[in-house]
């Protein structure tokens, strides 16, 4: 919908809409540019606070994605007028809690009235104009990492059922409350550069924006994705959000489907691909000769780090059952 309408180009402007990223980048000067960015959602959890939190992982998330380091933040929300309002204290308390882990100063901020709650960030962070990380940057011969196991998306919408078993929501909320800080720094001391954050468009939404916009193929293997405990159970239950449907009618059946089912991969995987995920980890590529070390450095620091596939010529995603050799 935004194809009508004519931005302003600024040769300042690195990363904008024509490069669409996860986040706008605005050069300063040679050794600095402004990452920014908003995302806000409505709530995906019962508990107001860890909403909040949540919400500020996931909103913080793209300026990792894109290299960088935030440093400040406003708040965004919407609230309806027969909701406490003590209830939308705890959402941002949730948020600058975790703002405050990742050394964001929240400013501010404005809320209006809505039928709905939602809650977000406006997110501004630092980047070194030569290191950036986008998703234009994979080439063939990489290989494919992803640092969250995907499946949000099946275990909150079972949870709104009512059927979800604790521990699951449990493991689920922990994995959203994760920062990206700490791999989003690896990939950058590393010299990584093709990188994006898993939400919205699942996993092969996400998998084929970076092939399309780096001019490759990549290589997803199902059984190497990880997946939250319950996610599974709950797909195969049918309980995925709209958007799971929706993402794999876009990108796997309509006429821009770029990516493409092989034999061998059970439905609830193929399925789980495409569940929309909320905070979800880095999926990025690196070359093979300095995977060796950038895994080491990701076990020294504590950091979950899967290895789901490979970058190809070509075009779209392949999803494949298993990664080769
Ligand atoms: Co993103
Ligand atoms: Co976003
Ligand atoms: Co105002």
């Amino acid at each position: 919908m935004l194809r009508p309408l004519e931005f302003q180009s600024d040769p300042r402007l690195l990363v904008g809409l024509q490069t669409s990223d996860d986040a706008a980048v605005y050069l300063i000067d040679e050794g600095l540019a402004l990452v920014q960015t908003l995302d806000f959602f409505p709530p995906v959890v019962d508990d107001p606070y860890t909403y909040g939190a949540i919400a500020a992982a996931n909103a913080l998330s793209d300026v990792y994605a894109m290299g960088g380091e935030p440093f400040l933040a406003l708040n965004i929300a919407a609230w309806p007028s027969d909701l406490p309002l003590d209830m939308l204290t705890e959402v941002f308390r949730g948020g600058l809690e975790k703002a405050r882990e990742a050394s964001v100063v929240i400013a501010g901020g404005h809320t209006v009235t809505d039928d709905e709650p939602k809650y977000g960030l406006v997110v501004t962070g630092r980047v070194d104009p030569r290191r950036i990380l986008t998703k234009a940057a994979a080439r063939p011969g990489e290989l494919v990492y992803l640092t969250k196991p995907i499946g949000t998306g099946a275990i909150t919408t079972a949870l709104k059922a009512g059927v979800a078993e604790p521990e699951h929501v449990e493991q689920a909320i922990a994995w959203m409350l994760r920062l990206n800080r700490t791999a989003s720094q690896l990939l950058v001391a590393h010299g990584i550069l093709a990188c994006t954050d898993v939400t919205g468009f699942g996993l092969a939404g996400h998998a084929s924006e970076m092939a399309l916009k780096s001019g490759v193929r990549l290589v997803i293997a199902a059984r190497a994705v990880p997946v939250i405990d319950g996610a599974e159970q709950y797909a195969r239950a049918g309980r995925l959000p709209g958007g799971a449907q929706r993402n794999r009618a876009f990108y796997a059946e309509g006429p821009e489907a770029v990516v493409r089912r092989s034999r061998g991969i059970p439905t609830v995987l193929w399925d789980l691909l495409f569940d929309p995920v909320t905070s979800g980890g880095l999926l990025f590529t690196a070359a093979a000769d300095g995977a060796p070390q950038l895994e080491q450095a990701f076990r020294q620091a504590g950091e979950p780090l899967w290895r789901i596939g490979f970058v190809d010529e070509g075009s779209g995603v392949d999803v494949v059952a298993e990664l080769p050799g």
